[in-house]
């Protein structure tokens, strides 16, 4: 079969692979119909993720086919459409008892990061009963792509650790994919004003219609200033930081009020300047996370009930033949005005 295959800093090929094979009973082999790129697969191209090896298989999104289960399998069957979770979950550890996948012990990211991914025709999904989730029927494939990673991403490590409520004033720092994911979401709560903070202001554009009610072009304006003219000098009740550099991190720093909450959803790189000395005597509580995937079956009601429309971050799609085209239109995505990349097979 062919898979995207990482060849170390800087390099990838779309390259010949054996199909994968069942390693343990828990295991599913799925046949990728649909898959897509995250930031994340650009942060281990630049050799970010020390712990990708040459020769994996990237991918921790997508929905397919299952091919084939192993005997400890009980709640799928070849043939079953799922989306696959970006988390594997064996359900059973301390950590998953508690709801934290993202620390499976024998689990958590490992799709595309410890073992091989989703970019390929096929994939082995370890502890596919607890790992996998069925699509229903006449349910719309492409929006559930975006229910793999970013969605759960945006609302669990954004709009609930943030603890969004209705008349807050949001501040959302960063309008990727995973930025406009929390904007989705943040909507369950009715907050009074979400103000979106990006440099591309094709984002802020897309912001605009998925329900931001100010936005911000931080390239042009002082971001903290402008945020302060909106809130009447108050600042803001949650700032989401959903890009993962310092300067990102500051704004949310600084344009957040008194009892307000600060929820670090970005991969930061670098250290960051932590001014405990301004946000204790503000009753500030700051929070981080890595995505535990526990709200996917909410979202896939939601999405199901039509009260968000995640299939609007997709705005190109490609063969799965063609992914070294896709991963350079997403790699250029301001250029491209592009935000989710579909690839199909
Ligand atoms: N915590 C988790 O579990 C988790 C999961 C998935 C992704 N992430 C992280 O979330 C972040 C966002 O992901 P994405 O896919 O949306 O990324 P992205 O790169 O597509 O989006 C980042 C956005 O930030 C904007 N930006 C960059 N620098 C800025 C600055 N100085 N000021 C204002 N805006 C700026 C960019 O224009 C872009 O729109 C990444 O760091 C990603 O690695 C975290
Ligand atoms: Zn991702
Ligand atoms: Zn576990």
């Amino acid at each position: 079969m062919k898979a995207l295959v990482y060849r170390g800093p800087g390099k990838k090929e779309w390259a010949d692979k054996p199909v994968p094979t069942i390693q343990a009973p828990t295991d599913a082999i799925v046949r990728i119909t649909k898959t897509t790129i995250c930031g994340t697969d650009l942060h281990i191209l630049k050799g970010d993720v020390p712990a990708v090896v040459e020769g994996r298989t990237l991918g921790h999104e997508g929905v397919g086919i299952i091919e084939e289960v192993g005997s400890g399998v009980h709640n799928f069957k070849a043939g079953d459409k799922v989306l696959i979770s970006c988390v594997t979950s064996c359900a059973k550890c301390d950590n998953c008892r508690k709801g934290m996948y993202s620390h499976c012990e024998d689990g958590g990211w490992i799709l595309g990061h410890l073992i091989d991914g989703t970019q390929a025709e096929y994939v082995r999904i370890p502890y596919a009963d607890t790992s996998l989730y069925p699509i229903p029927d006449g349910a719309d494939e492409e929006a559930l792509v975006m229910l793999s990673d970013i969605l759960p991403t945006g609302f669990e490590v954004g709009v609930l650790k943030g603890k969004v409520q209705p008349g807050d004033t949001v501040a959302l720092v960063g309008t990727g994919p995973v930025g406009l994911a929390a904007l989705l979401t943040a909507q369950f709560y009715s907050p009074a004003e979400i103000i979106a903070i990006d440099l591309d202001d094709n984002r802020l554009e897309v912001a605009r219609k998925f329900g931001a009610t100010k936005t911000i072009n931080s390239s042009s304006d002082n971001a903290v200033q402008a945020v302060l003219d909106l809130t009447n000098g108050k600042g803001v009740d949650v700032a989401i930081e959903a890009v993962g550099v310092p300067a990102t991190f500051d704004i949310c720093q600084e344009v957040v009020a008194a009892g307000g909450r600060i929820a670090n959803v970005g991969v930061h790189g670098k250290s960051v300047d932590l001014h405990l000395e301004k946000l204790w005597i503000q009753n500030i509580t700051l929070t981080t996370g890595l995505v535990d995937t526990n709200s996917t079956p909410m979202l896939l009601k939601t999405v199901a009930a039509g009260k968000i429309e995640p299939k609007l971050l997709i705005t190109h799609r490609f063969p799965l033949s063609d992914i070294m085209k896709a991963y350079d239109v997403f790699a250029n995505a301001a250029k491209e005005n592009a935000l989710k990349v579909i690839l199909y097979q």
